[in-house]
């Protein structure tokens, strides 16, 4: 499929760099863990949604939209990094976004990625956890309808056939740093949130390395969910692409999604005291910031499995790190409450 890529716009700063977890190896005799920093890919610290950008918003300017609409959680970092690019590239961008509640029923109106969804500019409309279920669809439908046609409508997360292309590129630009660095990556791991991320990573690994194995920790809903999300996602870039379904279906069946769901703990957002610690001990031993919502969540379960002997068979992994940082400020209290029991 690799030769059906649509066209993209330049906003990252590739490649980012890769290093070696060298006091992580330490515990893992014959291992050799690499970070990918795609905490480093710019356009104000966007991570993994900057390159899912680069192609979605290529197509939205290619249609000619003056508008971007897209939805999440209130601390979503797709949303603030849609906000963001929309600013640079001179668009309007229109936020519905989730509020999400902490166990204490705290919301974080105001705070980190909320903050800076604000002061880019965007156009916030705030619904409750039920109405946001209850009612997206209907408030999405609405927006597009009044937009008649100037306005980009992107799903959650930035994950469909058109920003799953920026995860291909990555495993591209992955493969050439990891020759670079003499070795070849067995296992390549990331958070899944909304999928798009692995199901990119999936197919550009199926398409350049079929020895490098992906594998997804999910941060909500179930491993079958996103199995399901990723495959919709992948046969989505086919039909964009006029791939026969012959071929899309092969492809399907040779893919093998792994996905593990052991580690959310409450849910999506929600941690647990194993995850701080986990977020903690990363930071004083690596000098690593891991968020609470994504990657904290997925480094815990990649450094747990490995801790429990399991994934024995992969030598050379690459964890993919991919951003997140300003969930971090909005669990700030919790996290300085089990530091101080660290
Ligand atoms: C920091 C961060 N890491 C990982 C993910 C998961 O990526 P994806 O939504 O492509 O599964 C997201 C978004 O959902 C994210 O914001």
């Amino acid at each position: 499929m690799l030769e059906h890529m649509p066209d993209r716009i330049e906003l990252a700063h590739l490649p980012s760099p890769m290093r070696e977890l060298k006091n992580v190896n330490a515990a893992f005799p014959g291992k050799r863990l690499w970070l990918k920093q795609d905490e480093l890919t710019g356009l104000a610290l966007s991570g993994n949604k900057v390159r899912k950008l680069e192609f979605l918003l290529a197509d939205a300017l290619r249609k000619s939209c003056h508008t971007v609409l897209t939805c999440g959680g209130i601390q979503s970092n797709h949303c603030r990094a849609t906000a963001f690019a929309c600013a640079q590239l001179g668009l309007k961008c229109s936020l519905i976004l989730r509020d999400d509640r902490d166990a204490a029923g705290r919301s974080s109106f105001g705070e980190a990625n909320h903050f800076l969804s604000m002061l880019a500019g965007a156009n916030i409309e705030l619904l409750s956890s039920r109405d946001y279920v209850k009612q997206l669809t209907e408030r999405f439908d609405s927006k597009i309808k009044h937009a008649a046609g100037g306005l980009y409508a992107i799903p959650t997360g930035g994950s469909n056939g058109i920003g799953l292309w920026g995860y291909v590129l990555a495993a591209k630009e992955i493969l050439e740093q990891c020759q670079q660095l003499g070795f070849s990556p067995d296992l390549v791991v990331c958070a899944s949130g909304s999928g798009g991320t692995q199901a990119g990573l999936s197919l550009g690994f199926h398409s350049l390395n079929r020895a490098t194995k992906v594998l997804g920790f999910a941060v909500c809903d179930s491993a079958h969910y996103f199995v399901e999300k990723i495959e919709a996602d992948i046969r989505h870039a086919g039909e964009l692409a006029a791939v026969a379904e012959t071929e899309v279906q092969q492809l399907l069946a040779e893919l093998d999604i792994a996905v593990n769901d052991d580690y959310i703990g409450p849910g999506y957002a929600r941690a647990y005291p194993e995850l701080y610690q986990r977020i903690i001990e990363l930071a004083r031993n690596e000098g690593l910031v891991l968020d609470p919502v994504y990657t904290g969540k997925a480094m815990h379960g990649l450094l747990s499995e490995l801790e429990a002997g399991r994934l024995s068979r992969y030598d050379n992994i690459v964890f993919v790190h991919t951003g997140g940082a300003f969930g971090l400020f909005a669990q700030a209290s919790a996290l300085i409450n089990a530091a101080g029991t660290a």
